[in-house]
């Protein structure tokens, strides 16, 4: 780790990220609707977070997985309004994505809004801005991103929760790894008493994000054969979460696992308009597969079964809700 203790510019920390970011030109903007759902639902620990925070001079807040921007425009600009509210303060927000995100398309939704906006565009696997500047750091529907995939022998599936044992095992060692440099990461940026809000697709009992459109998709896949592929995602339980916490400096302040439909499962019921309820499920779907699997039959399938079978091919999604402080 090297300089990041004392303050200078961070290492490379040998680890390549090996993610594409979302699919661009302002699709994943529209088609992110869900995922804005998300942060609406964690208004109450965005707030207990302002309310808990010390803040004594300039403040710093850093929304991590960013991408085209709509969604994470829209929570920062909530959140410098909240500590407006408390502090007359200079407030400095750093968008976090990967280097490959559409910044272009960012930039263009950037109007201002009461802060000093900056980019970063560094894995969160490391720090992304220098230690003890932040008061709270965000990170909504992103940490469920691996920074790579271990090879894995036959995985069988393509996410890890319909995978055989050892898989499984594997990928959960990459998680572990993951999360917990993510949060020394975040250690080393906030400030003592600084908060971490955060939400992410989890495992509840084995109930992980999205399972049964996983099985739609493992279907389709060897329908078409294409060869053996695994989704870059892991879905971590309430124990995955708790494990390092203690050791890397952090409180848990907040956790629930929350399951949401989707906004067009709502209106679904009000309409019965089953082929748009999957064409935007597709959408939503292809907005951050289509980068890593971008044969369009898949998708051209999956709007077909999810229009045959909404029910049986739901995107129900299990998510993790939880804020934790520093020590
Ligand atoms: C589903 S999007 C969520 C975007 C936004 N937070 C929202 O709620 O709409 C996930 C984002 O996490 C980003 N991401 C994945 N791994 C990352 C990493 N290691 N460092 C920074 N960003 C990452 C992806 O590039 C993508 O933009």
């Amino acid at each position: 780790m090297g300089g990041q203790e004392n303050g200078s510019f961070p290492e490379p920390s040998g680890v390549k990220n090996t993610i594409p970011s979302m699919k661009g030109e302002g699709f994943y903007d529209r088609n992110s609707r869900v995922q804005e759902q998300f942060i609406l639902s964690s208004q109450d620990l965005l707030e207990e977070a302002v309310d808990a925070v010390p803040i004594a001079g300039p403040v710093g807040l850093a929304d991590l997985g960013c991408s085209e921007g709509k969604n994470s425009l829209m929570l920062m600009r909530r959140l410098t309004e909240m500590v407006r509210q408390r502090s007359r303060e200079p407030i400095t927000v750093t968008h976090n994505d990967l280097p490959g995100n559409n910044w272009n398309g960012f930039f263009r939704n950037l109007t201002p809004y009461g802060a000093f906006v900056q980019a970063s565009a560094t894995s969160f696997f490391q720090p992304i801005v220098a230690p003890n500047s932040l008061h709270i750091a965000t990170c909504y529907s992103s940490v469920h991103w691996l920074s790579q995939v271990p090879e894995l022998p036959e995985p069988a599936g393509v996410l890890h929760a319909r995978m055989n044992p050892e898989s499984q095992a594997l990928l959960a060692e990459q998680a572990a790894r993951d999360w917990e440099a993510f949060l020394q990461a975040r250690a080393q940026e906030l400030v003592p008493g600084g908060w971490l809000v955060l939400v992410s697709g989890g495992n509840k009992d084995g109930d992980v994000a999205g399972l049964k459109m996983y099985a739609l998709l493992d279907r389709i896949l060897q329908e078409l054969g294409h060869p053996p592929f695994v989704m870059p995602i892991y879905y971590r339980s309430e124990q995955e979460i708790r494990e390092p916490l203690e050791r890397c400096g952090f409180q848990l302040q907040h956790f629930r696992i929350q399951h949401l439909t989707t906004p067009f499962a709502e209106q679904l019921k009000q309409d019965g308009d089953r082929a748009q309820y999957a064409r935007a499920t597709t959408g939503f779907v292809r907005a951050w597969m289509e980068p890593l699997l971008a044969d369009p039959r898949i998708y051209q399938r999956m709007e077909e079964e999810m229009e045959a079978d909404p029910e049986g091919t739901e995107v129900a999604n299990v998510q993790i809700v939880a804020a934790f402080s520093k020590k």
